[in-house]
């Protein structure tokens, strides 16, 4: 059995990963390329909000969890799992730079006998196809026989704190059955459950199908949403009066947009592989036209509720609340706030933004002008000064007394009002 593993990729998935592994008795080396995530680690910082450092410093303390960035550290690690960002190109394609930069890295130190396991998400036959191409051609071993390669889907649940990496099922597929005992028997040490199944290529498509699926049914309530509250319904009632029934039916939510590094992404990975076969993905490309279109739809009735009270978008002071993509964590990845931010400023609203979690706008790829921008003070004066406040997550710990009592007007996408009580004509939904 291994006792020392390596972990590449030190982020959302990776820490809480190299930390379960560490619980378990498991020695970890971490390798990331940012040298400043590494430098953290080793000082005893944590950067993800929902981990405290707390959890590795003993592990730090003993010598079973090291940082680094050099692959030349992998000697005598029995094996490495790999947890690198699986993002979409420009032109929304699937960006494969980072798990075949890795597979290049990993292979001048793969020795034989050594496991290798994907688990970033991806389309089937990214293991046994791309990946096992660059460790064969920069190792010159031969996977399966001379080393181990699998995949196993991370299937983390961020900022949910009953959620325990341990608790959740873990999915296997190997190249080889000897691959997949392999792999089967590593987390076996560190997760309560492990599925075995018969191929990469199926542990791959049934991630691609549980966030396919994520995002389809969001779609569909998102619509619902629409077409409810024309009708004069709020969907948020009919929602909870559905899931009384027992079974057949699981309740989603809707909300301003998808966000996060998962279900706005990974659809596009299948979408794009399923072309190769000829194969067209007409729920995946509506469920993303759809849940592309709320951000428009949320600032239309940003729009329609100052109307309603003789004023202009323009010029507005418009708070959105929450910039994180879900309740309870600090990911702005994808985040639909930022959608909205951009569609109340280019109509020409004067947007700001509170969020407890993410106190300044870090600088990232796809929203370099925010950059720099403070969550702005939860006071009684701030929130007074706004025209209005959208409700874009609903994160625990925010006062939504406080807001219904000081904010004129209030747009909520996640019902963090429900219950609450409000002015008349202060509270719309959206
Ligand atoms: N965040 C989630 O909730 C979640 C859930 C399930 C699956 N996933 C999947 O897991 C994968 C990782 O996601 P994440 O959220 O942890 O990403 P992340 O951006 O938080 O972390 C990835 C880390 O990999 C590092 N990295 C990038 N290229 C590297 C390289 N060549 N060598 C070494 N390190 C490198 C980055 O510096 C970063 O620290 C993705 O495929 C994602 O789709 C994420």
């Amino acid at each position: 059995m291994p006792d020392s593993i390596a972990i590449v990729g030190l982020g959302y998935v990776g820490l809480p990963l190299a930390l379960q592994f560490l619980r378990s008795g498991v020695s970890v080396l971490g390798l990331d390329v940012d040298p400043a995530k590494v430098a953290a680690l080793n000082a005893g910082q944590s950067y993800i909000h929902h981990l405290p450092a707390s959890e590795f410093v003993p592990f730090l303390a003993d010598g079973r969890f090291r940082a680094g960035t050099d692959f030349a550290q992998l000697r005598g690690v029995a094996a490495v799992l790999i947890c690198v960002p699986t993002p979409l190109t420009r032109n929304r394609e699937p960006d494969l730079s980072h798990v075949l930069n890795t597979g290049r890295s990993i292979a001048p130190h793969l020795a034989p006998g050594m496991l290798v396991v994907l688990e970033s998400t991806t389309y089937p036959g990214t293991t046994d196809g791309e990946l096992r191409a660059v460790l064969e051609a920069g190792s010159g071993l031969q996977a399966g026989r001379e080393f181990h390669i699998a995949y196993s889907p991370e299937r983390e649940d961020p900022g949910n704190p009953r959620s325990r990496v341990a608790e959740i099922p873990k999915l296997v597929g190997g190249l080889t059955p000897a691959c997949r005992d392999r792999a089967c028997a590593l987390y076996s040490r560190a997760v309560r459950t492990v599925v075995p199944v018969s191929s990469c290529r199926v542990a791959e498509a049934a991630k691609l199908t549980e966030n396919i699926f994520r995002g389809v049914n969001i779609a569909l309530v998102n619509e619902l949403k629409v077409i409810f509250s024309a009708m004069g319904i709020d969907v948020w009632e009919v929602i909870e009066a559905a899931r009384t029934k027992p079974f057949g039916y699981m309740p989603f939510f809707p909300g301003p947009g998808l966000g996060g590094h998962c279900v706005p992404i990974d659809p596009f990975y299948l979408a794009w592989k399923a072309r190769e076969f000829g194969q067209t993905t007409r729920f995946i490309e509506l469920a993303g036209e759809i849940n592309t279109a709320m951000p428009a739809y949320v600032v239309g009735r940003v729009a329609e509720a100052l109307n309603d009270r003789g004023r202009p978008l323009k010029g507005s002071r418009i708070l959105v609340l929450g910039l994180a993509y879900k309740a309870g964590v600090d990911d702005d990845r994808e985040s639909p706030s930022y959608h909205l931010m951009d569609l109340l400023k280019e109509r020409g609203a004067v947007v700001y933004y509170h969020d407890p979690y993410v106190p300044v706008i870090r600088p990232n790829r796809e929203h370099t002008h925010w950059a720099g921008t403070r969550s702005v003070a939860w006071s009684e004066a701030e929130i007074r000064s706004m025209d209005a406040v959208v409700v874009s997550t609903a994160h625990p710990g925010v006062n939504y007394s406080e807001l219904a009592s000081w904010a004129p007007l209030i747009v909520d996408t996640r019902n963090a009002i429900a219950g609450i009580p409000t002015r008349p004509g202060q509270l719309w939904k959206a």
